[in-house]
């Protein structure tokens, strides 16, 4: 069988398909950004029929780049942006409405008032997540009370609730499988992460009928088969991660204490901690890393929303720059008596502050004050957010995490001084591998492992290889001037500050 593998990484702002040869070097790729839709201040949502188009079209390009048919791929995996929302029709396979995005705030309220019963402890204990609009229990419970008649089409089992990887299968298998991995059903607030399955008494706080959802599955499993009417042969599913776990497993985190990091529209750090369930004292995520051979390894999360989000801010909204890697040259260039501080707070704060209500802020600015500056602001916000998870994770986790190298992805890292400040603000060693695109590969591996024409977990650890390792150089006076900064302006940011 041939060693080609072919991996969808439907992301927030766009979708990707990557084939990998038998060696894991990619051949070809495909890459489509789809509509953001904003219906009102706070709301975000995507069309999943735009979604899936993207799916399809990708899917050929890569196909197309890589000089390969269907017929040569011996294996798909699967890997998508968590939390978001779809429901459809179970007949027809339509969706009842957009998908929810993560990103989206309008459950806000619903979570305040979930809060104010004294539920927040209920959901932590038994999934690991807060009470926060983030995760999808709270919007999935939206849908059935605001779409009309859907709770009780719902109920008669009429409607398909998934993340987008289960709509993606369901199409994908015109309706055959009908299915999810345990990192995506972990970041729903539905799942009993310690129990590994669908969590009755939080189905009926949140009011969603069981016969709604999908099956769980470890995350190199038997999805199902791809119809050949779709690309021309059938192609059989054997990987599902959510991205960020499909990240750590394609950094190769597979031992505890590891640890790594994505920078794409926000940040997620991942911290592996085995088979132990690390309960946060310090309001970090208690997550499922992946689930292999029945056997689940979980992890501490660190969610930040905004992170290559307020270099577009400076291209986008400002318009003080014209591409984000301008700001690799302008921040080096910034005036280091300046310190001028940007908290990100768009669209409010994640971990370990989990502020909905709080909106951005920028202090210390002079006359002086311009676009490297503001520049070099926006990248240090993404390094002190990563400061402020990784402090977190040593709190909560003391079996080593405070000799942790982290592993760094996505698209920021390619900014050199970045990387650098990060490993100076964090004091600790950044690890920059030399293939970036460590969640498609994660999904990619899960599959062709699964197939058999992939490196088991120890073959595939070994190929993991680093492109540069930024060490710590910076005054410790001046490190912890800077954070004494950040966290004054952090402070001052939050909406009951
Ligand atoms: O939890 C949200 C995360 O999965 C989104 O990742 O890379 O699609 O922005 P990304």
């Amino acid at each position: 069988m041939s060693g080609y593998v072919l991996a969808i990484d439907q992301g927030t702002t766009s979708t990707r398909a990557i084939v990998f040869d038998g060696d894991m070097q990619i051949v070809g790729k495909g890459q489509k950004e789809f509509t953001q839709i904003y219906p009102r201040s706070g709301w975000v949502e995507h069309d999943p029929e735009e979604i899936w188009d993207s799916v399809v079209a990708t899917v050929k390009m890569a196909l197309h780049e890589a000089k390969l048919t269907a017929t040569d791929i011996a294996a798909l995996g699967i890997t998508n942006q968590r939390e978001t929302v779809v429901v459809w029709e179970r007949e027809t396979g339509r969706p009842i409405q957009n998908a929810i995005v993560w990103q989206d705030r309008r459950t806000a309220s619903y979570c305040d008032n979930l809060k104010r019963q004294d539920l927040e402890r209920v959901f932590t204990k038994k999934t690991g997540l807060i009470l926060d609009p983030y995760f999808s229990g709270t919007k999935l419970s939206w849908m059935l009370a605001n779409v009309k008649g859907a709770r009780a089409r719902a109920a008669r089992g009429d409607l398909c609730f998934g993340t987008i990887d289960t709509f993606l299968i369901w199409r994908l298998t015109v309706g055959k499988s009908f299915v999810t991995d345990a990192t995506n059903a972990s970041r729903t607030l539905m799942y009993n992460i310690a129990e590994n399955a669908w969590d009755e008494d939080l189905l009926d706080i949140l009011r969603v009928p069981a016969a709604m959802l999908p099956e769980v599955k470890d995350c190199a499993a038997d999805f199902g088969t791809v119809d050949p009417e779709i690309f021309g042969a059938a192609i059989p599913i054997l990987g599902v991660a959510g991205d960020q776990q499909a990240a750590t497993i394609g950094q190769a985190c597979f031992a505890p204490g590891m640890m790594k990091s994505t920078y794409g529209t926000g940040c997620f750090a991942l911290l592996n901690t085995g088979a132990d369930m690390v309960r946060s004292k310090n309001r970090l995520l208690t997550t499922i890393a992946y689930r292999l051979n029945g056997e689940t390894t979980y992890a501490l999360e660190g969610s930040i929303f905004i992170a290559g989000a307020a270099v577009q801010w400076l291209r986008d909204g400002l318009r003080i720059i014209g591409s984000a890697a301008e700001t690799n040259a302008l921040a080096e260039k910034a005036d280091p008596t300046q310190e001028v501080y940007l908290v990100p707070a768009f669209t409010g704060l994640g971990a370990p502050y989990w502020d909905a209500q709080a909106r951005g802020a920028i202090f210390g600015l002079t006359r002086n004050s311009g676009p490297a500056e503001l520049s070099r602001a926006a990248l240090e916000a993404v390094c002190y957010q990563t400061r402020d998870l990784l402090d977190a994770m040593q709190k909560d986790w003391k079996n080593g995490a405070e000799d942790t190298v982290l592993r760094v992805d996505g698209g920021m890292v390619a900014s050199d001084w970045t990387m650098q400040r990060l490993a100076d603000l964090l004091d600790a060693p950044v690890d920059r591998p030399v293939i970036l695109e460590t969640t498609a590969l994660g999904a990619a591996w899960l599959a062709g492992g699964r197939a058999g024409v992939w490196p088991d977990r120890d073959g595939f650890s070994a190929t993991w290889k680093r492109d540069r390792r930024f060490e710590p150089d910076m005054d410790e006076k001046v490190r912890t001037a800077k954070l004494k900064g950040w966290k004054n302006a952090v402070r001052r940011t939050l909406s009951e500050g």
